[in-house]
């Protein structure tokens, strides 16, 4: 079973007078362990298609079935516990909480997962060893730089030991040289933590460390191109 099996997948925005057809019907099908993006140009509907994946939006037609379970008879709760427990998310501009932490950012999905304030603890500062922030646990997101904030985005998905990671253009806001660690750093927690990755991004660097590369044109899948030894 694959780890997400989307078919005919379509969302249509309609603004004015004018219909947008974000996605197309889509198929596509992503196994455990997988280190794959999503690229095409602006607007060809990668954004709509990882929020309906990760349960942020909703299609207007086919379906998107996480191990197994369709997201559509799903009950909102449901749903929402998917996400929360199955899902992590890493988005362009980090999303961190200002007023929190480095290490209580980590911690926030464990918090409303409910995990115990200890496990929580010892959790969110291994997730943080691991993206490389030992020492600066208890730094504002204003006290660190922009790579520093996004490792603290990718400690807190990872904390919760999701299945699959979303990341929306998670190096649109780095100089190259931090986009290169960061990519390295995703790729160790792909290879030795076994944490699937779907990204979408134009970046060259990302889109040369990854295993498959699905191109959008105007929400249609155009290419699903496998590379065995990429990212080495
Ligand atoms: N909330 C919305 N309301 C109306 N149209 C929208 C909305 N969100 C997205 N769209 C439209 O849907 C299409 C797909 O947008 P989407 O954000 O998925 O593109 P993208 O591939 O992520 O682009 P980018 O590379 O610029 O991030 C675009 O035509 C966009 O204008
Ligand atoms: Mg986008």
């Amino acid at each position: 079973m694959a780890l997400i099996e989307i078919r005919g997948l379509r969302r249509v925005y309609t603004q004015g007078e004018f219909t947008i057809q974000a996605l197309a019907g889509v198929d596509l099908d992503l196994d455990k362990g997988e280190f794959a993006a999503l690229m095409g140009p602006s607007g060809s509907g990668k954004s709509t298609l990882l929020n309906i994946i990760g349960g942020l939006d909703e299609p207007d037609g086919g379906a998107v079935r996480i191990e197994g379970r369709d997201l559509a008879t799903m009950s909102a709760s449901a749903r929402a516990d998917l996400r929360r427990n199955r899902l992590g998310f890493v988005f362009q501009a980090y999303n961190l909480i200002p007023v929190l932490t480095a290490i209580e950012n980590a911690e926030f999905v464990l918090v409303l997962q409910g995990v115990p304030a200890d496990e929580r603890r010892a959790r969110a500062t291994k997730a943080l060893a691991d993206v490389g922030l030992a020492g600066l646990e208890n730094r504002l997101p204003n006290q660190l730089s922009g790579g520093q904030q996004q490792r603290v985005a990718i400690a807190r998905a990872i904390a919760p030991q999701p299945a699959l990671v979303l990341a929306d253009e998670p190096t649109a806001n780095l100089d190259s040289k931090t986009s290169h660690e960061l990519i390295e750093l995703m790729r160790t927690l792909n290879r030795e933590h076994g944490v699937t990755f779907l990204f979408a991004t134009h970046d060259p660097h990302l889109l040369d460390a990854v295993d498959r590369v699905v191109r959008l044109v105007d929400g249609s899948i155009a290419e699903d191109r496998t590379r065995a030894g990429a990212g080495a």
